[in-house]
């Protein structure tokens, strides 16, 4: 029965990120192509939108749920999630749930990850997704549940404000973030009065990317076979747009 049911599940994309990073807006625009995102509102549930994409070159920049004519389309289905803080439950239950999971995307405002608040809202969340993967990864090391790597797109959204900041400067304040949030998590755990013989594996097991480094990098997470890109686009405005993100999409599913 299991394998009858991964048959008809479609390859899924996860759409994740704080809340007004521009997820829905995102998914509109995929699913409505050139007529543009539709206007959104919070999000509280999940909602799946069914896409084909083609790694053809001629079929590079155009997204939209067209009929498949040439056969060299991949139907997938792209998934959005909430991000309000208190419905972080529904989305990472819906990362712990998906089957036949090939990539996930996390949306940010890169015009609004100069503000600390912000920054430090993202990177935690950013944290515990990437931590999930990698224990997932570690457990499959280990014999547990196959998974299948999952790499990680963080699209820096909303490039067409001129506050937005450049992805490599999205990229290396994410990790300097990351860098500060594992160091207090893992003293939280030190705290926690866990008793000293286990503290080396507990701490171990929650702590992001390679152990005991200075710095977090996003290429320490290829140590668990998980491959993190930061591209730059936006879905309303003036800008690269959003070809690239969907270029990376349509060459992992
Ligand atoms: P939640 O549903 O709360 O998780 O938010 P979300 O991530 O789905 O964000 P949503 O798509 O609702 O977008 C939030 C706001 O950002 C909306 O007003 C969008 O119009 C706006 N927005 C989305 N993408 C862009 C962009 O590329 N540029 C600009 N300037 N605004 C954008």
């Amino acid at each position: 029965l299991a394998s009858s049911s991964t048959y008809t599940v479609p390859p899924t994309v996860l759409l994740l990120g704080p809340e007004g990073a521009g997820k829905t807006s995102l998914l509109t625009l995929f699913e409505r192509g050139d007529d543009g995102p539709a206007p959104t509102h919070t999000t509280q549930t999940t909602q799946a939108v069914e896409l084909s994409a083609s790694v053809d070159s001629e079929s590079r920049t155009s997204f939209r749920n067209h009929d498949d004519t040439s056969g060299t389309h991949t139907k997938f289905l792209m998934v959005d999630t909430p991000g309000h803080g208190k419905l972080r439950n529904v989305a990472m239950g819906k990362l712990a749930r998906t089957e036949k999971l090939r990539a996930l995307v996390f949306v940010v405002d890169a015009a609004a990850l100069g503000e600390q608040d912000v920054l430090a809202q993202t990177a935690g969340y950013l944290h515990d997704v990437l931590l999930f993967l990698q224990k997932r990864a570690t457990d499959q090391k280990s014999g547990a549940a196959k998974a299948g790597r999952i790499p990680v797109l963080i699209a820096a959204n909303k490039m067409d404000l001129f506050t937005a900041l450049p992805s490599t400067l999205v990229k290396t304040n994410l990790e300097a973030e990351l860098t500060r949030i594992r160091a207090t998590r893992s003293k939280g755990l030190l705290d926690s009065g866990v008793g000293m013989d286990e503290v080396g594996s507990e701490e171990q097991d929650g702590w992001l990317g390679e152990y005991g480094s200075e710095k977090f990098s996003f290429k320490q997470m290829q140590e668990f076979d998980i491959d993190v890109e930061v591209l730059p686009g936006n879905v309303t405005g003036d800008g690269p747009g959003a070809d690239k993100w969907w270029w990376w999409i349509a060459q992992k599913i």
